[in-house]
């Protein structure tokens, strides 16, 4: 790894640390909505049977709390979000606040989704694509593969476009060699992740090991998923401090993976529920919680293990955080092919 890459590790590592320390909110994951209208066999978010929207009074609520910031990341998500029915007043407000934010799709919605981007200058669009034609159909039940082609053309030079794939037991590697090779064409970001199972998703099939031949098309925090499935990996849950997810119905939720709600927005400001002891025990009790690798939540975590054990020795890491497999993710980062922090 180069000496640049290093001191970027380093550098995003501490700033990251004193949010950690701070508790700073920067990241709040909007699920504002559970209406979804794709059939995907990875997640049943579209099996709810009862609905929630977020309030769009609760969103102007947040934006203006003391516990946010205008440094706070917004993922404006579901279900689908372009499927809540006042997505659109959602995004105005998340921009007139000044907020950074992406907007997450499955692109069924592409008329919709490109207009958006040139009225509220959306900055950042998140489109999921696991293969494309049959696979996305396999996938996702309905082929949104060229709509979102097409959203891509349009959009790429105005907005920050985002492709994730995410490996699942229906789609293979020659799928996601196709989506590599598409978001080359097109110049866009990609990003993979893996299925598992969290809570909220209704999944079936349990998530298992990701093969060897993805491998080199892993960045370093996915390249440690497999010793994780294997129990041969831990460390400390950091993230769960600097970002929560919010539901539909105003639940904040600890993290994507786990349904532990840490208050409900209609009853509480944002600011009462983040600070409250009650969920700075909780911070507490998940601190050694190793229950997920969810590339929605635990990058941080190896970014600050790495950063970590970058500058101290095991012992010192251990007698810091406990006994953990500090060596693991140093060799996982050293690789050449993983993404730089920003
Ligand atoms: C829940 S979706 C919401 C946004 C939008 N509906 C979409 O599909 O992109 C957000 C991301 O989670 C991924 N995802 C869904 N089920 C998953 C699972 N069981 N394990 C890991 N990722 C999953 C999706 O592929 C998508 O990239
Ligand atoms: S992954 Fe996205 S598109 Fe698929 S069911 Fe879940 S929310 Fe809907
Ligand atoms: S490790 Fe545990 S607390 Fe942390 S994000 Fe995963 S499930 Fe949530």
């Amino acid at each position: 790894m180069s000496l640049l890459k290093t001191a970027k590790h380093l550098k995003h590592g501490l700033t990251r640390s004193l949010d950690v320390k701070n508790r700073n909110v920067r990241v709040v994951g909007l699920m504002a909505t559970d209406l979804c209208k794709s059939r995907c066999r990875h997640c049943f978010i579209w099996n709810k049977k009862e609905h929630h929207h977020l309030g769009v009074d609760v969103v102007e609520q947040l934006l203006q709390d003391p516990a946010v910031t205008r440094k706070t990341f917004f993922e404006l998500t579901g279900g689908e979000f372009l499927e809540h029915p006042e997505w659109r007043e959602i995004v105005r407000l998340v921009k007139a606040a000044g907020n950074d934010f992406v907007v997450l799709s499955n692109g069924m919605y592409p008329d919709e989704l490109i207009e958006a981007v040139k009225e509220y200058k959306i900055p950042n669009v998140y489109m999921s694509l696991d293969g494309l034609g049959e696979t996305y159909k396999k996938v996702r039940g309905v082929d949104c593969s060229a709509d979102i082609i097409r959203i891509v053309d349009e959009i790429k030079d105005l907005t920050n476009v985002h492709l994730g794939y995410t490996i699942t037991p229906w789609n293979a590697l020659e799928d996601l060699k196709q989506v590599k090779a598409l978001a080359e064409e097109k110049g866009v970001e990609m990003s993979v992740g893996a299925y598992q199972n969290p809570e909220f998703f209704d999944t079936v099939k349990p998530g298992g090991k990701i093969s060897a031949e993805h491998e080199p098309y892993l960045d370093e925090f996915m390249r440690l998923n497999n010793a994780w499935m294997d129990k041969r990996f831990s460390i400390p849950c950091w993230n769960i401090r600097t970002k929560c997810y919010i539901l539909g119905n105003g639940d904040v939720f600890l993290c994507q993976q786990k349904s532990v709600v840490l208050g409900n927005l209609n009853e509480k400001s944002f600011n009462e529920i983040w600070n409250s002891p009650e969920t700075i025990a909780t911070h507490e009790e998940y601190a050694k919680c190793n229950d997920c690798w969810l590339a929605c939540n635990r990058p941080l975590d190896a970014q600050l293990a790495y950063a970590g054990r970058l500058v101290f020795s095991n012992k010192r890491m251990n007698k810091m955080f406990g006994e953990h497999d500090w060596d693991l993710v140093l060799d996982a980062f050293r690789n050449q092919n993983g993404s730089t922090p920003s």
